[in-house]
């Protein structure tokens, strides 16, 4: 029999993708800072307690995502109504379920650097995507975004708020001035704002029915949950609710956001924790002269290599190491972003910079 022609069903699209990679953990001994997760695990009594909490949850039937415990706790939380979210396998199904609803002559608007599912996630949907190119120097929007030669054209945007890799927010006026224009969707992904100060766009969701606010518990500590909420006026959500799949959070992940959310004080202790490492990496690692580090305001920092030709020792210096952080390719490959882990992995991260720096910044 000859073999499948894969090309034959499978869109262009979808052939043209490489599989997203996830970094593999090979020893303990690794330092993993690369997915910008809580490394803080649950103290002894909370776990116990949780263990508790959950295991009565009816596994044997379908979840039911409309409990009301967890809709009250979750409407209090937000202080939003019901009618105005869903929920998500982490936000990425939500991102997910936004490009599928979106027609062809849509073009998405995706700032670079940002979130790279944004980009991977519209091309399968055969949608076109425009980056717009950050300036380095405070990674903020262009002023002139709003003034598009062609304004009647239909668009959606991307905003990370704060944004992955840069850590920084765009500038909230400049969002605002889009949300403005009726010929634009503006999605702002918090999925990084418990760790800034800077007030949510939830509250903007009856003034604008344009607007999409992302939220998700997996930066905080439960990125092994997987849970996303996706928040909008009545238009756009009644459109979305037509297609996430009528099961997509299973019951277990339903009954431990429920626990958790009456235990929020846990995450609030390792939020603030989180804060003040950040702060005491950026200034520990901003003494080493071979690395820009940008200020942040979420739980990672972004770094550059000062000199391109410490490129090739630094990753075999981080691979020699077991040091696990993310690396860029094209004009972003001399950046890398740091997650602040515990006490104990920062220290040891910034020991290994000061040992990189003996070894090699002299050479230059
Ligand atoms: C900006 C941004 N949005 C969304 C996500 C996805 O989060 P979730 O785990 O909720 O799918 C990430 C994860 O890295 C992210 O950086």
């Amino acid at each position: 029999m000859p073999p499948l022609k894969i090309e034959n069903f499978i869109k262009n699209s979808v052939l043209e993708l490489s599989a997203y990679k996830v970094n593999e953990v090979e020893s303990d001994e690794v330092l993993k800072l690369d997915a910008n997760e809580s490394n803080y695990t649950l103290g002894k009594d909370i776990k116990k307690r949780y263990a508790d909490f959950i295991k009565d949850t009816l596994i044997n039937l379908y979840p039911d995502s409309g409990s009301k415990n967890l809709i009250r706790l979750l409407e209090k939380f937000y202080d939003t109504a019901v009618e105005n979210f869903i929920f998500g396998n982490g936000s990425d199904e939500l991102i997910s379920i936004i490009l599928l609803s979106l027609k062809k002559d849509v073009a998405v608007k995706i700032p670079s650097p940002s979130f790279s599912m944004y980009d991977i996630i519209a091309r399968y949907n055969d949608l076109k995507t425009e980056l717009i190119k950050l300036d380095e120097k405070y990674f903020d929007l262009p002023e002139n975004i709003n003034a598009d030669k062609d304004k009647n054209s239909k668009k959606i945007f991307f905003f990370s708020y704060p944004n992955n890799p840069t850590g920084n927010h765009f500038n909230r006026d400049i969002i605002k001035s889009l949300l403005e224009n009726k010929n634009n969707i503006v999605v702002v992904d918090e999925a990084y704002i418990f760790f800034s100060n800077k007030e949510s766009f939830i509250k903007y969701i009856n003034k604008y029915d344009n607007l999409i606010v992302l939220r998700t518990f997996s930066k905080i500590g439960l990125a092994g949950l997987r849970f996303g909420m996706l928040f909008s006026g009545d238009k756009l959500i009644n459109e979305f609710k037509k297609i996430k799949l009528p099961y997509n959070i299973n019951s277990l992940t339903l009954s431990s956001i429920e626990f958790f959310l009456n235990n929020f004080g846990e995450f609030d202790k390792n939020i603030k924790k989180t804060i003040e490492q950040r702060e005491k990496l950026y200034s520990v690692l901003n003494k080493f002269d071979y690395i820009y580090v940008y200020p942040s305001d979420a739980n990672f920092l972004l770094i550059k290599l000062k000199d391109k030709k410490l490129k090739n020792k630094f990753d075999k210096f981080l691979k020699d190491n077991n040091i696990i952080i993310r690396s860029f390719t094209g004009d972003m490959k001399l950046f890398y972003r740091i997650t602040v882990g515990t006490p104990a992995e920062n220290k040891k991260l910034a020991d290994y910079f000061k040992n990189f720096k003996k070894d090699f910044t002299n050479m230059l």
